[in-house]
């Protein structure tokens, strides 16, 4: 069974053993493939009901692993108590006649960005999609892209993916299942306890409906912005509930698994606290940082390095598409940025007994100081590592290399010819010299081998 690292309901990441999610494995009940969810042996349990596929499997294209976090798991419990603690297969259950079957046909309402990008990799896998959007001109872009086609469905299609501002999914989906559009519905929205609730007070077919949130995008919206592989290897989060059917569970797992994305499956209130911790909250963070540099002198704004480079990269977002984002998890956001607000009073509060001369007071001040620090230290620790990898520490060799083409390809190839695998990379440019600072990120056993290769080269280490 594969380790797939999430978004936890908490924030952190999880990995394999965590006792914060379960992981399904989708094999076949015969063990050993990893034909996908729905082949029988592939079980959920979420608040507190069982989904499983139907004859047929529901996932044929390479959906491994489904991730399943903060969800009710008693059914699990008696079908794994022998087992091996940790990650286990779930028990094997009846499959149901007629609970799913293989998507053919989809809708994409909203051919935006996010709506266009899933079309794009329906189509690719030979899934008949039909655009629509309130705007014809998008939906006419994405069509000329190949994303689908403009024309109306002739009968429901499999699934209808509503990918239209967080606002407006309660009343988009109203109208698509007025209109019979689909037999089961999902939507993109990055908040889902909102939308969800629109939709129950709009007296929408629930059952027939699950939320999904996509975690990849891009800075730009709209179809022209679209990209086929844009959820490759991300994070796809679903939140059924008690009383989603089999059939729509699986259409958005088999969506999920054609556009080549892991799904997690989350309740919608810890979805969105979870992306309150670590998308809304730091955006609106790295943007209140960023404004402290709006009237600053020239000179102090002139010694930006890369530290206020990283914390304000997020800060050139598009603000109107935030504000969607914001409205939608306002309340959640806001209870993030009070305990902010309460360590960042602690944090002024120990610098100004720094600042002061009473040796007491002083002492104080550092012990705050240190101590957030330290936190700081140990949730930065919790943040996956690559491809969703548990944490890894890596070494940073810097060196300096000139601003002219050529210069990073030679210093890669320099690596590659000392056998080091360049884990990250991050480049500091000086402000005043056609210089740039190379941080490589690599294994801690292959410092010295790197370093020494670099040297004997005549490479510029920098210590
Ligand atoms: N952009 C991202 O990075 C990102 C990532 C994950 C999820 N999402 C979510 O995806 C959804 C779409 O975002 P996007 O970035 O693709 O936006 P976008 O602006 O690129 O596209 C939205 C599309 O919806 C259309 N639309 C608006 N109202 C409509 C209606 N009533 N009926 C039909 N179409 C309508 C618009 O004309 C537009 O083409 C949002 O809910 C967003 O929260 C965005």
């Amino acid at each position: 069974m594969g380790a797939l690292t999430a978004v936890s309901a908490d924030g952190g990441s999880i990995d394999g053993g965590s006792a914060d999610g379960e992981l399904v494995d989708g094999g076949s009940a015969g063990g050993g493939s990893a034909a996908g969810i729905g082949t029988g042996a592939s079980l959920l349990h979420v608040a507190g009901r069982q989904f499983h596929g139907g004859a047929r499997p529901v996932c044929p294209v390479g959906l491994t692993a489904v991730l399943v976090i903060g969800s009710d798991r008693r059914g699990w419990g008696s079908g794994r108590r022998g087992g091996a603690q940790g990650w286990g297969r779930p028990p094997s259950v009846p499959r149901s006649a007629g609970a799913s079957t293989t998507m053919r046909t989809a809708a994409v309402v909203g051919t935006g960005l996010i709506g266009t990008s899933a079309a794009l990799a329906l189509t690719a896998r030979g899934i008949a999609v039909y655009l629509e959007d309130a705007d014809p001109d998008a939906a006419h872009t994405a069509a000329s892209l190949g994303a689908g086609t403009t024309d109306e469905p002739s009968e429901p299609v499999d699934l209808a993916i509503v990918a239209v501002p967080p606002a407006l999914v309660g009343t988009v989906l109203a109208d698509c299942q007025r209109r019979g559009l689909a037999r089961s519905y999902t939507d993109v929205a990055s908040v889902k306890a909102g939308p969800r609730a629109e939709a129950v007070a709009l007296g929408c077919d629930t059952a027939h409906y699950i939320g999904g949130h996509p975690m990849a995008g891009r800075e730009q919206s709209g179809p022209l912005a679209a990209r086929a592989d844009l959820f490759e290897g991300r994070p796809w989060v679903l939140t059924p509930t008690a009383d989603t059917t089999t059939e729509t569970l699986n259409a958005a797992l088999e969506l999920v698994a054609l556009c080549g994305a892991m799904p997690v499956v989350m309740d919608a209130t810890a979805h969105d606290r979870a992306v309150a911790l670590v998308s809304h909250a730091p955006q609106l963070f790295s943007s209140l940082v960023a404004a402290r540099l709006e009237h600053a002198d020239e000179t102090a704004v002139r010694l930006a390095g890369q530290g206020v480079r990283d914390v304000t990269r997020i800060a050139a977002s598009d603000p109107r598409m935030w504000l969607d984002i914001l409205s939608a998890n306002a309340g959640v956001v806001a209870d993030v940025l009070e305990e902010l607000a309460v360590d960042l009073n602690t944090a002024v509060g120990a610098l100004r007994s720094l600042a002061g001369d009473d040796e007491t007071g002083r002492r104080k001040g550092t012990d705050g100081i240190e101590s957030v620090m330290r936190r700081g230290n140990h949730g930065q620790a919790r943040i996956p590592g690559k491809h969703g990898a548990p944490p890894t520490r890596y070494e940073t060799v810097v060196v300096a290399i000139g601003d002219q083409p050529g210069e990073l390809g030679r210093l890669f190839r320099e690596a590659a010819r000392a056998g080091v695998n360049i884990e990250d990379v991050a480049i500091d440019h000086s402000a005043g010299r056609q210089v740039g600072l190379v941080q490589l990120s690599i294994a801690p056993t292959a410092t010295h081998q790197l370093v020494s290769a670099l040297v004997e080269r005549g490479w510029d280490v920098r210590d």
